[in-house]
């Protein structure tokens, strides 16, 4: 038995999931009214994510079921205690990550998310998933947030705010990331420097796509 596959986790993800599923940020008229060009400019811009967020802030965004899945699989079978996580949202895949720090017998996991309102219902999804004491949120923007009072070292990081800023949230762990640390990239496709300096032989990770537009890497440096 594991804490993400028994309840209260497995009913709360259910319905989470249920609810982000009916959910598309394409029907609200602040995102519809964008041309997609504008939309991927905004995506990927390094600038203008604020704005692109706050359109977005009613909705959970969440990584899949899948990848959920596989974030609990990795921190779990690695043995991962300490975790950073850029982008919370409503606490969808921290509530995996949570899963696995305490099936792993504890840890410390830090998340970062700008948008208050996110942050409360995050918040009382962690309660209800009876993992709130594993989980510090950062709230503000996670280039500040996330510059200071991290892990002596950080086992696993999960990538799933501003795309365009992946590079710059990887500048300030880096140096703390163990060897053999897994970095979990969500929508890496958005973010083409990311994945040029994961993915370039001598910049110390190996990286592979995985999944639907995941970009999984691993610290070797
Ligand atoms: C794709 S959603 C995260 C989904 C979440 N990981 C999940 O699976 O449940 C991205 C979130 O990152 C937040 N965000 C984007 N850029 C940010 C930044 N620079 N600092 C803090 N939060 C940011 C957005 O407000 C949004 O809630």
């Amino acid at each position: 038995m594991t804490t993400l596959t028994t309840d209260p986790l497995a009913s709360l993800l259910d319905r989470l999931f249920a609810e982000a599923a009916v959910s598309s940020p394409m029907t609200h008229p602040a995102v519809a009214a964008l041309s997609p060009d504008e939309r991927a400019r905004l995506m990927r811009s390094r600038t203008d994510y604020r704005d692109l967020y706050g359109r977005l802030k009613d909705f959970p965004l969440a990584v899949s079921r899948e990848t959920g899945r596989l974030l609990y699989m990795l921190a779990r079978g690695r043995g991962v205690r300490t975790v950073v996580e850029f982008g919370t949202s409503f606490g969808i895949s921290t509530l995996h990550l949570a899963a696995a720090l305490r099936d792993n017998g504890g840890g410390r996991l830090i998340t970062s998310e700008f948008e208050p309102s996110k942050v409360a219902r995050a918040r009382d999804n962690l309660a209800a998933g009876g993992l709130i004491d594993l989980v510090e949120i950062r709230v503000g923007d996670a280039l500040q947030t996330l510059s200071v009072d991290l892990p002596e070292t950080i086992d696993l990081v999960l990538l799933d705010g501003a795309k365009a800023l992946y590079p710059d949230i990887l500048n300030l762990l880096e140096s703390r990331l163990r060897p053999g640390a897994f970095i979990v990239a969500d929508n890496a496709d958005d973010s083409p420097d990311y994945l040029a300096r994961v993915r370039g032989p001598a910049n110390g990770y190996l990286s592979t796509p995985f999944g639907e537009d995941v970009e999984l890497s691993m610290r070797i440096g």
